[in-house]
């Protein structure tokens, strides 16, 4: 099931943005005007990736400084080992739409505060 997160328009390019589902929290960022949407947990020890950096095409934990690709998840930098989950992602109508597997999922805040690439 698909579910709409959010305008295009809402998450500039080289930016990101935490949406919290029920059971998922979902990080959604723009790279260079292609969407991904990743879990919003690092997969180390739990830190909100939405306080940490982006650099191109890899993010940064913002508590142990594990580095993930954002195109598929995968492990760049430990000391985290597993990747993140990506998931399924479309844009329809300008809108941001992120498959979840939970039916009865539905978006209950939009929170935490973009963050910027640095540079
Ligand atoms: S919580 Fe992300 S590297 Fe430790």
């Amino acid at each position: 099931m698909f579910m709409k997160l959010c305008a295009t328009k809402d998450i500039s390019p080289g930016e990101m943005k935490q949406f919290d589902l029920i059971e998922e929290e979902i990080l959604v960022v723009n790279l260079s005007g292609q969407f991904y949407c990743l879990e919003a947990r690092c997969s180390h020890a739990g830190a909100p990736l939405y306080e940490g950096s982006l650099e191109e095409e890899v993010l940064t934990c913002p508590w142990h400084y594990s580095q993930f690709k954002i195109k598929d998840g995968s492990v760049l930098r430990g000391p985290a080992r597993k990747p993140l989950r990506v998931y399924r992602t479309e844009i329809k109508d300008r809108q941001i739409f992120v498959e979840t597997e939970r039916p009865e999922g539905r978006k209950i805040e939009e929170s935490k505060n973009l963050k910027s690439e640095r540079s």
